[in-house]
């Protein structure tokens, strides 16, 4: 008898090629900063303004607590987002934006593991639940903030941020729109189809109509806007019948 996965499958993402068609070597051409390309390694500790920005460091003290329902994925892609959101709005601070987004979920790891689907459903879910996770993830991430050293000026904003990522729906500042806008665009990712597909048991264009329609039309910036109409435009030609009969290769 086959198990049941515990976690939601994650993308089946090509990592090596299977073969090689062109002879030439073409590594001479291949750059080691190529813009847009973010290596949590390098870019933490994260220097801005001579302030140092160890998300490394935040991630170790974070991923035990982010280990269930796929959170962990969840915010790295979300730091991900928030990281290109943050070059295309250079008005932000990512001092602020990043640790609050990578942290922004901790609080989960506090409520019990049989009701945060219960908390999350579409139509209502469980408010008090939804509070409990903000009001426990602004506690812990000030524990962790405080742990590896981050800018104290800094660590207040974050706190503020994570408590009500979810319930307050106006952005408190751009760092904090940047937070919403990320934790949003993650669901219209592969990841985050893949994702909910399991949350709630839909086939991949039901998901994908649930949450595009909760995400496309309920952002706060304009390059999230850009971002998300191309992650779900990517989606919807994969589910396409004509794109479905090309086959592999
Ligand atoms: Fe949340
Ligand atoms: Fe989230």
């Amino acid at each position: 008898m086959s198990e049941i996965p515990m976690v939601a499958a994650r993308s089946a993402v090509k990592l090596h090629p299977r073969g090689r068609s062109f002879h030439s070597d073409v590594s001479t051409h291949i750059p080691t900063n190529a813009p847009g390309v973010i290596d949590l390694e390098t870019m933490a500790p994260l220097q801005v303004d001579g302030i140092r920005v160890d998300l490394v460091g935040m991630w170790e003290r974070a991923a035990p607590l982010l280990a269930i329902r796929d959170n962990d994925a969840h915010s790295l892609y979300a730091l991900g987002i928030a990281a290109s959101l943050a070059a295309a709005l250079p008005e932000a601070d990512p001092v602020v934006a990043l640790p609050a987004i990578l942290l922004h979920d901790i609080g989960w790891s506090q409520v019990p593991p049989d009701e945060v689907l219960a908390a999350i459903a579409p139509g209502g879910g469980r408010p008090d639940l939804v509070r409990m996770h903000e009001v426990e993830g602004a506690r812990l991430a000030q524990e962790i903030l405080v742990d590896v050293g981050h800018d104290a000026a800094a660590i207040a904003r974050i706190v503020e941020i994570i408590d009500g990522h979810d319930s307050r729906v106006h952005a408190l500042s751009i760092e904090d729109a940047i937070v919403k806008d990320s934790d949003k665009t993650w669901r219209v990712t592969p990841h985050g189809l893949d994702v909910v597909m399991e949350w709630f048991g839909l086939e991949r264009h039901e998901a994908l109509s649930l949450c595009a329609s909760r995400v496309i039309d309920h952002l706060f910036t304009d390059p999230a806007r850009a971002l998300a109409r191309g992650l779900v435009a990517m989606s919807s030609v994969t589910m396409w019948p004509q794109s479905a009969a090309l086959g592999e290769d």
